[in-house]
C-alpha cells in the first residue's frame, strides 16, 4: 500500500484547475443504463471510484471505452446481467446507483446491500422506500435486495424522505424518469450533483423540474436517449485546496471551480479570516498564519457540507480560541480527531461534537487514514506541521482526489508518493 510522506511548512503558491466531480461522474456512469445505446461522460476524474463504477457496469453489460481518461463512452445497448455483486458494491458504496436505472430498464434488479463503510452505517431504506412506492416488490435475499418491477413497469408515485438522501433522490429520479405517470420526490437532496443528474436527464429525452430544490416533479416517459455531457467541477476537492492554500499561508487561484457550490464553505474561511474571492472564473484564496475561531454544523445542501468538515477542522487547529463542529449527518465521522491529537491539536469530542482549541503547533508523525475526506484532512494538517508526516493507507485519498501529491507539490509543498509493497 502506498503512503504518502510531507515534510510540513511550506506555503503554497500557484495556480492549479479542479477536476471534475467524483459525486456527480458516477450517478451519470449509472444513468447510461437507462438508455440502448452510446452515452457520452467528459471531464471525468481519473479515480478509483469511477474506476469501479466502470467495471460494475462492465459486469452489467455495458460497454465502456476510455477507461482511464477523461471521456468514456458506456453504450448500454446489449445489458445482459441485473445483478450487481457483493465483491464490486462493498468496495463502494455509490454502486447501489444501478438499482433504480435497472429496475427501470430492465423491470428487475439483484444489488448487494452495501454494508455499513469507515463513516457510518448507511442504510438505503429510503431507497427501497421509495422503489417500493413505485410498484417494484422488494425483497432481501442472503445480503441482495431483490427489486421487481410490475410487468407493465414502475408507475409514478408520491414520495417524501424521512432524510434528504443525495443518492437516494438520484436513484429514484432515475427510476421515476421511465415510470408510468407523475412522481413527486419532497425533502429531496438539494446538491449540485443531483442538478447536474437531472439536466442530463432531461437531455435524454425525461421531464424533471425542480431538481436543486427539496420538491422534484418526474413525469415518466416510455424511452430515453443516449447522453453526452461534462462533469460539474468537483465542489469538494476545490473546498479541499482552498482550506490547503489557508492554513499554509499561501495564495493560490483555483481555476474552474464553481463559487456558487461552495458558498458554505466560502462563508466559513472568510469569517475564519482567510481572503477568498472570485477570480478568472475560479476562486483566489490568501491565508493567515493565524485564523479566527469558528462553529461549524454540517448539514445538507446548501448547508455546510460534510464532506469538508475534517478539513476546517484542520483549519480550526490554527485558530486562536475555541472551534465547535458539529457534524449531523453520519454517526462516525471524527475518526480523523484522533490522529490530529497524535500530531498535537487540542480537541475534545462528545458524540458528534468536536471542541477545538487553538492555535497549536502541529507536528509530523506517521498517521493513518481512514476515510476519503479524514485522509484529505490527514494531508492538509501534514502541510502546516513541522516536521515529516507519513500518512499511510493512500488508497482511501485515491478514491476521490486524483493525483493530489502531484498538483500540491507543484504548488510548493514538499510532499512525495512512496510506493508501497503489494
Ligand atoms: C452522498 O452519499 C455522497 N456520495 C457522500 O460523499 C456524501 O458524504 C453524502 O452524500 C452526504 O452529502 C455520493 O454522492 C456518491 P446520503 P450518500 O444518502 O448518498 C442516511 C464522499 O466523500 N440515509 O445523502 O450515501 C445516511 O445514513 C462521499 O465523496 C438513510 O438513513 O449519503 C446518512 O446519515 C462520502 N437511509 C444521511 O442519510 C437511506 O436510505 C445522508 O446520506 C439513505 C441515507
Amino acid at each position: 500500500m502506498d503512503k504518502i510522506v510531507i515534510e510540513g511548512g511550506e506555503r503554497l503558491f500557484g495556480e492549479t484547475d479542479v477536476r471534475g466531480a467524483k459525486n456527480a461522474a458516477l450517478p451519470l456512469m449509472a444513468a447510461s443504463i437507462l438508455a440502448g445505446g452510446r452515452s457520452t461522460v467528459r471531464n471525468a476524474p481519473v479515480l478509483r471510484d469511477v474506476a469501479t463504477m466502470a467495471r460494475l457496469l462492465a459486469h452489467l453489460g455495458v460497454e465502456i471505452d476510455g477507461g482511464g481518461t477523461r471521456t468514456l463512452t458506456l453504450d448500454a445497448s446489449r445489458l445482459r446481467r441485473h445483478e450487481a455483486p457483493y465483491e464490486l458494491v462493498k468496495t463502494m458504496r455509490a454502486s447501489v446507483l444501478v438499482l433504480g436505472p435497472l429496475v427501470a430498464r430492465l423491470g428487475r434488479a439483484r444489488v448487494s446491500l452495501p454494508g455499513g463503510c469507515a463513516i457510518g452505517e448507511r442504510p438505503i431504506d429510503q431507497h427501497l422506500r421509495g422503489l417500493d412506492a413505485m410498484g417494484a416488490r422488494i425483497t432481501i435475499d442472503h445480503g441482495y435486495v431483490v427489486a421487481k418491477a410490475p410487468r407493465n413497469g414502475l408507475r409514478g408515485a408520491s414520495i417524501v424522505f424521512d432524510i434528504p438522501t443525495v443518492t437516494g433522490t438520484e436513484n429514484l429520479m432515475m427510476a421515476a424518469a421511465l415510470a408510468r405517470g407523475q412522481t413527486l420526490l419532497e425533502n429531496a437532496a438539494r446538491e449540485p450533483e443531483v442538478e447536474d443528474l437531472a439536466h442530463v436527464l432531461n437531455k435524454m429525452g425525461a421531464r424533471i423540474e425542480g431538481a436543486g430544490t427539496p420538491v422534484i416533479h418526474v413525469q415518466g416517459v416510455d424511452a430515453l436517449a443516449p447522453f453526452d455531457h461534462a462533469v460539474i467541477p468537483d465542489r469538494i476537492e476545490a473546498g479541499t485546496l482552498l482550506v490547503a492554500a489557508a492554513v499554509t499561508r499561501g495564495d493560490v487561484l483555483l481555476r474552474g471551480c464553481r463559487p456558487e457550490h461552495l458558498e458554505a464553505v466560502v462563508g466559513k474561511l472568510r469569517a475564519a479570516g482567510a481572503e477568498v474571492r472570485a477570480e478568472a472564473g475560479g476562486l483566489r484564496v490568501r491565508g493567515r498564519a493565524e485564523f479566527d475561531p469558528v462553529d461549524i454544523t454540517t448539514q445538507p445542501y446548501p448547508g455546510f457540507p460534510t464532506d469538508m468538515q475534517a478539513q476546517l477542522m484542520v483549519l480550526a487547529t490554527r485558530s486562536r480560541g475555541q472551534s465547535i463542529i458539529t457534524e449531523t449527518i453520519f454517526e462516525n465521522r471524527l475518526m480523523h480527531v484522533s490522529e490530529l491529537r497524535r500530531m498535537g491539536a487540542d480537541i475534545h469530542t462528545d458524540g458528534r461534537i468536536a471542541i477545538i482549541r487553538g492555535p497549536t503547533r502541529l507536528t509530523g508523525c506517521a498517521v493513518m487514514a481512514s476515510d476519503l475526506r479524514a485522509s484529505a484532512a490527514l494531508i492538509l494538517a501534514a502541510l502546516v506541521a513541522n516536521g515529516r508526516t507519513e500518512v499511510l493507507r493512500v488508497y482511501h485519498l485515491d478514491r476521490g482526489y486524483e493525483r493530489i501529491e502531484q498538483r500540491l507539490r507543484a504548488l510548493g509543498a514538499k510532499i512525495r508518493r512512496v510506493r508501497g509493497e503489494a
